[in-house]
């Protein structure tokens, strides 16, 4: 429960992540602001009880406005490009959008009420590891996706202890399926998302899976990863939103199931799902890691969390349901 009303800005608030965040939030009674130029995001999931601007975060000038007219009191900073395989490409566009982007936004907060900056961080600054990675474990990005995301938390411990606000670091595993209210959910031909490509590949006649590289070091070959539903994700941001209003303390979370599926243990079990799936193995993908899953217990223990959606069967048939949704919109 939030106790005292929040002001809070969202930057990429009509994305995917973002509109389940902002969903969660509108319940309190915050007052939000959405900050999207919509890049990749989608009107279609900006919340109508939210104030919405379309704009950059790199327009430091316009964000400062926008925060002390509103007296926003919370950012919490989801704008980014998020593609692994594409920021090995693009990575000069990688480092004006995410990083520059970061530092804009940590420029307008300065001097402002801002007192809470929460920001989504990804598993991938772990780079390769064995096993659980705890928050403890020493960063060691791969991919410049990774290292843009590495270099963010950076610039944002280094604002606030210059200009005391606290902050969350929220380190992300990978995120799949939708919201039960069936209004929001992931939208675009993203492929090199797993769970949402299975969702579109349900509605294919013929469905196929490309799974990137056979020859990991992992049990099958294949790479290893930790699938949270959006909705707990959403949900970690509200407790966090209150944690910081109430206890003023910054900190690192992953937020993760601490399960690690290989890619080809989910495709089996969407074979089962769509049994004319055919599974095509293809060449490694740039940037990708063989493993990471999470140790959460540093968030379970402080929130008392117990994950809702903790099965990865829902979180497929959660994909499907909002896909099916999308494909009548
Ligand atoms: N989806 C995952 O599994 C995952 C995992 C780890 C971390 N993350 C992080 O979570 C955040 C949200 O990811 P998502 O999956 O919702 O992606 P998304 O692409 O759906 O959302 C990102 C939003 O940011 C907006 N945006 C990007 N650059 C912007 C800019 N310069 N100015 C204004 N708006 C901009 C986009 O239009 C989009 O609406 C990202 O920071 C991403 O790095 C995601």
């Amino acid at each position: 429960m939030i106790n005292k009303a929040k002001k809070i800005l969202i930057t990429g608030g009509a994305g995917y992540i973002g509109s389940h965040v902002t969903e969660k939030l509108v319940k309190t009674r915050s007052k939000i602001v959405i900050l999207d130029n919509l890049i990749r995001g989608n009107k279609k999931l900006i919340n109508k009880k939210t104030k919405f601007v379309k704009a950059n975060i790199n327009n430091t000038k316009l964000l400062k406005k926008i925060i002390f007219k509103n007296k926003i009191d919370t950012v919490i900073h989801l704008a980014s490009l998020a593609s692994v395989a594409e920021s090995q490409k693009f990575k000069k566009r990688y480092f004006l959008n995410n990083i520059k982007g970061t530092l804009s936004i940590l420029n307008a907060c300065k001097n402002s009420g801002v007192r809470s900056f929460i920001y989504s961080s990804s598993c991938s600054v772990y780079g390769n590891v064995k096993g659980k990675v705890s928050e403890k474990r020493k960063p060691n990005p791969k991919s410049y996706y990774a290292i843009t995301k590495y270099k963010s938390e950076n610039l944002i411990k280094k604002f606030s202890k210059r200009y005391r606000f606290k902050y969350i670091i929220l380190r992300y595993f990978n995120v799949g399926g939708a919201s039960n209210s069936g209004k929001i959910g992931e939208v675009g031909n993203k492929n090199d998302r797993l769970i949402k490509n299975l969702a579109i590949q349900y509605f294919k006649d013929k469905p196929k899976i490309n799974i990137h590289g056979s020859n990991y070091k992992t049990k099958d070959g294949t790479c290893i990863r930790d699938y949270i539903h959006v909705s707990d994700i959403a949900d970690i941001h509200k407790k966090c939103v209150d944690y910081l209003s109430k206890n003023l303390k910054s900190n690192i979370f992953n937020c993760g199931y601490e399960k690690g599926y290989s890619v080809l243990e989910i495709s089996k079990i969407f074979k089962k799902i769509k049994q004319n799936t055919i599974i095509n193995f293809k060449n490694r993908r740039p940037g990708d890691v063989s493993q990471v899953y999470a140790d959460s217990s540093k968030f379970k223990k402080i929130f008392k969390w117990k994950p809702k959606n903790n099965d990865i069967k829902k979180i497929i048939y959660s994909a499907i349901r909002w896909e099916r949704k999308l494909n009548h919109l």
